[in-house]
């Protein structure tokens, strides 16, 4: 957990970068049916970054024209000491945070109006929407967290994204730890996949091992035979000897850092020479992403790397036709790889993205409008601090390699015919896809690699799967 004194010294920063006062929100318990009875809370990753272990309900108020960093906790109650345990008084939580004052939630408004008179407040959108509406009410600005241009002003953004895409030692060892617990969860998975169970079940393997750690999913967890459906959040599927495994899974910690790391294995415990070939291409494509990550490259120039290779493997298996220069310029490649190579990582697993293109994208870029290349989440010169995923895949996507206006524009880069056989092979299943996802910080030497750990090479896999695990 990243010390009071890491935190001091980030709020420290923010109130050096700011000319207004800034109210955040830290959100508050959600309703998953009826009014009490919650979803687990999870305050919003800015206020996290600034704060350990926020309340729900807490709220901040930064001014820079004093220096003064005011918190605001749900005043203590007797009923809630009965149902939801004892907390610490606001003097202990005003000297363990280090902030200029703890004031009662209930005091909020007046308390801004007081302090900041006729000065502008800005504030930050955030997922809960009863604290988005309130500190509009209170700032007076018209923030929406569903709408990126609209999240906070672009000072602020800019302000935030500063810092937030920098890490710190502190942060870097959380986010180690998640590696870490990353690994086990799957590794443990590898180890207990055999034929005849079920998704869930190696689900539950995957999800008991972040719990064991005191961590929770940094995302919803992708565990499926099918994995060419990119975002595949349902885990109902009985295991084939003959299917793939793909695995996008990632810890949190307690303070909110996140891992994400995609694997793929063979249920049966030996890949097909087919799925041996691909599984190649992806790697070879994923390492050489990988070892082109060091300060100054254009992420989009990373991502397009990937491509070539990816294009130049599946060439090589005859599934393409031509130079992977023109199948990448053209967006052939996309018919196989039809997302971005990765995105920030850090207290969200897509960092920032509800900023939107603002913080992702450097000025003056902006997205492509070509198939595959314009779900790229991030195209900004990386520098040392900040982390991002590497995630080439090769899918075969019976809606992509079937659909008529790809095969018109594609005909003669894109072997269709062949495959069609990749989409009926494995008794009508089909090939399914192949991800490999790590996480890699940009340092001044070039990168680490922060899930290295987590076995990718096909012996190392192939040892792992059905062994059993503890
Ligand atoms: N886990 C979602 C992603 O890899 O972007
Ligand atoms: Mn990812
Ligand atoms: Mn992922």
């Amino acid at each position: 957990m990243p010390t009071p004194a890491h935190h001091k010294a980030r709020r420290r920063q923010f109130l050096a970068a700011i000319d207004t006062p800034v109210l955040l929100m830290a959100g508050g318990w959600i309703a998953r049916n009826y009014p009490a009875n919650w979803h687990p809370f999870r305050a919003d990753s800015t206020f996290l970054f600034f704060f350990p272990e926020p309340e729900p309900n807490a709220a901040a108020l930064f001014d820079p024209k004093d220096g003064s960093v005011t918190l605001f906790l749900d005043e203590r109650t007797q009923a809630d000491a009965l149902w939801h345990g004892p907390v610490p008084g606001f003097a202990d939580v005003k000297k363990a945070v280090g902030v200029t004052a703890v004031v009662a939630r209930g005091e909020l408004a007046a308390f801004v109006r007081k302090k900041c008179g006729k000065r502008t407040v800005r504030t930050i959108a955030i997922a809960d929407p009863r604290a988005t509406a309130e500190a509009n009410a209170i700032t007076g600005a018209e923030v929406d967290f569903h709408d990126a241009a609209r999240v906070a002003h672009p000072d602020l953004v800019a302000a935030v994204a500063a810092l937030r895409n920098h890490r710190t030692a502190e942060e870097l060892a959380e986010m180690r730890r998640a590696a870490a617990v990353t690994r086990e969860a799957h590794t443990l998975a590898m180890a207990r996949t055999r034929t005849g169970i079920y998704e869930q079940e190696l689900v539950g393997h995957v999800e008991g091992t972040f719990a064991r750690h005191g961590c929770v999913p940094a995302y919803n967890t992708i565990l499926s035979v099918r994995g060419e459906v990119l975002h595949n959040h349902a885990h109902g599927n009985l295991l084939h000897e003959t299917d793939l495994v793909l695995l996008d899974a990632g810890a949190e910690t307690a303070s909110g850092y996140c891992a994400d790391v995609t694997r793929t294995w063979p249920v049966g415990g030996r890949f097909s020479p087919e799925a041996c070939d691909v599984y190649d291409v992806v790697l070879a494509a994923e390492q050489a992403a990988i070892e082109a990550v060091r300060p100054g490259v254009r992420y989009r120039d990373v991502h397009l790397l990937a491509c070539r290779v990816l294009a130049d493997g599946l060439a090589q298996l005859g599934l393409m036709h031509g130079d992977a220069d023109e199948l990448v310029a053209s967006g052939a490649h996309a018919m196989f790889f039809p997302h971005g190579v990765g995105h920030l990582l850090g207290l969200d697993v897509h960092d920032m993205e509800a900023f939107g293109d603002r913080v992702a994208y450097a000025a003056g870029r902006k997205r492509s409008d070509q198939f595959g290349t314009a779900y790229l989440r991030l195209d900004l010169d990386l520098a040392p601090g900040m982390c991002v995923t590497i995630e080439p895949g090769v899918y075969f996507v019976p809606a992509i390699l079937r659909d008529a206006t790809f095969k018109k524009r594609f005909k003669g880069q894109v072997d269709f015919a062949r495959a069609e056989r990749y989409l009926t092979m494995n008794s009508l299943r089909g090939f399914g896809g192949i991800r490999i996802e790590d996480d890699v910080l940009c340092t001044d030497g070039g990168h680490e690699v922060l899930t290295a750990a987590v076995p990718k090479e096909r012996v190392a896999i192939e040892a792992l799967v059905g062994s059993g695990g503890s």
